[in-house]
């Protein structure tokens, strides 16, 4: 079985990659799994600059091919925000992080917004990258927050097709259509391939 290092902390990122990888002959391990690395500092401008030099970075420091991924929720009322901003938008909590949103998009007079999920994802291994993809799901910003599954933004990201939000449904059928979803099982097809 061969082993691959997901590049993140995350629990529901990795609850995620897991359930999506796994018919793969993979052991798909964590940060958490393997000795301590230093943090990763992020200083790309895009999705793709940051997954693929966390990718490099955790290849490098830990021997193992690595697989890491940035993803974000860009809302088009507010010009793309959070974006790669997402997981240091301002807010304690995600429901304070949602006021903030909402109060930016009432400056607007923008009662909602389309929005999307964007998933960058990058292997590396032997010094370079292997594999690139981008998986993305479009929906909108609703105002009523709701469900408890998922994890950071998906109550309020309303996916039209289900007529629910991504925390209202079960992680297989979120991953059935999610950016994460859409992402990994282009790297799954990839590593089928090689
Ligand atoms: P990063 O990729 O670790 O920089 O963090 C991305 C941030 O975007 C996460 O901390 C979440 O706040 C948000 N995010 C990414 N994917 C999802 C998702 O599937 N659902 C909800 N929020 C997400």
């Amino acid at each position: 079985m061969t082993r691959l290092l997901a590049a993140t902390t995350n629990a529901g990122k990795l609850r995620e990659i897991r359930g999506i990888l796994a018919g793969l002959d993979l052991e798909v391990l964590s940060l958490s799994d393997i000795a301590p690395i230093e943090e990763h500092e992020e200083t790309g401008d895009t999705f793709e600059a940051i997954a693929r030099d966390k990718a490099l970075y955790y290849a490098r420091a830990s021997g193992l091919p690595t697989v890491a991924e940035d993803s974000g929720l860009e809302i088009d009322a507010l010009d793309g925000l959070p974006g790669i901003t997402s997981a240091r938008f301002p807010g304690n909590t995600f429901p304070e992080k949602f006021a903030r949103l909402f109060a930016m998009l009432d400056a607007r007079g923008a009662a909602t917004s389309t929005a999307r999920f964007v998933c960058a994802l990058a292997l590396a291994g032997q010094g370079r990258i292997l594999f690139e993809t981008r998986g993305t799901v479009e929906g909108e910003i609703t105002r009523q927050p709701r469900g408890t599954g998922g994890f950071g933004y998906d109550p309020i990201f309303y996916y039209p097709p289900f007529g629910q939000t991504l925390a209202e449904i079960d992680e297989a059928r979120k991953a059935e259509v999610s950016h994460r979803g859409h992402a990994f099982r282009a790297l799954g097809a990839f590593l089928r391939r090689s």
